[in-house]
């Protein structure tokens, strides 16, 4: 197969899950990759404003299923990968932000700080990181599907309860999505998709 008949194979065969097999691990060399995955996405600035929280505990899966307006996919699954979108971090004062800025304007880091403070004024920080999750969040599901891993993006949840259950500080954080991990209970739907010509337009 070639290599984008094989990248293409790989999304026609990923969906979405809505309950997995509970009780079957998923193996640490398959998670790593999934998170590698993630960690590899591209980002706005290569500011990579993501945090991958990830919670394997099967005790702590209820409350969070809960808080995922009791979606099954939530308290079956083996891990649930919490993606948390930096919003404190990318200030253009923070630490966090001047050292990843650094990396990609080393030249000229004064005009670099001086483009993105004015960017950032301008931007909605938090739906800026909360986008750039998503693309990490693809990359995931995809490596996922590649180790033989089913997986469902979860955005159906209470932000405020999944941040109290966890402890995370929503000022600095957003919960951008939940990425439930497992094995598949089902097998895949039809894959429904508008036809290309729908979605197309060349000019
Ligand atoms: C940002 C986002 C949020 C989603 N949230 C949920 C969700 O809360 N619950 C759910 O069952 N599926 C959720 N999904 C999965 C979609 O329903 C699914 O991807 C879509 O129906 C297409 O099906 P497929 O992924 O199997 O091709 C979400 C997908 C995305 C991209």
């Amino acid at each position: 197969m070639s290599e984008i008949d094989a990248v293409i194979d790989l999304m026609r065969r990923r969906y979405a899950c809505h309950a997995f097999r509970p009780g079957v691990a998923i193996a640490e060399e398959d998670l790593q990759a999934v998170l590698e995955a993630g960690r590899l996405a591209p980002s706005s600035f290569g500011l990579e404003p993501w945090r991958f929280l990830v919670v394997r505990n099967p005790a702590r899966l209820p409350e969070l299923q809960d808080a995922c307006f009791g979606q099954p996919q939530a308290v079956t699954c083996s891990a649930l990968v919490v993606i948390l979108a930096s919003v404190a971090d990318m200030d253009p004062d923070s630490a966090t932000l001047r050292t990843r800025l650094a990396r990609e304007h080393a030249d000229d880091f004064a005009a670099g700080l001086a483009a993105y403070r004015q960017f950032h004024a301008a931007t909605d920080t938090r739906a800026w990181a909360n986008a750039q999750c998503m693309l990490a969040a693809m990359q995931m599901m995809l490596a996922a599907t590649a180790c033989g891993v089913d997986s469902c993006a979860l955005g159906g949840f209470d932000e405020n309860r999944i941040g109290a259950l966890l402890g995370i500080d929503l000022k600095c954080e957003a919960v951008a999505l939940l990425l439930a991990l497992g094995r598949c209970a089902q097998g895949p739907g039809d894959k429904r998709r508008v036809p290309l010509a729908q979605l197309t337009e060349y000019r």
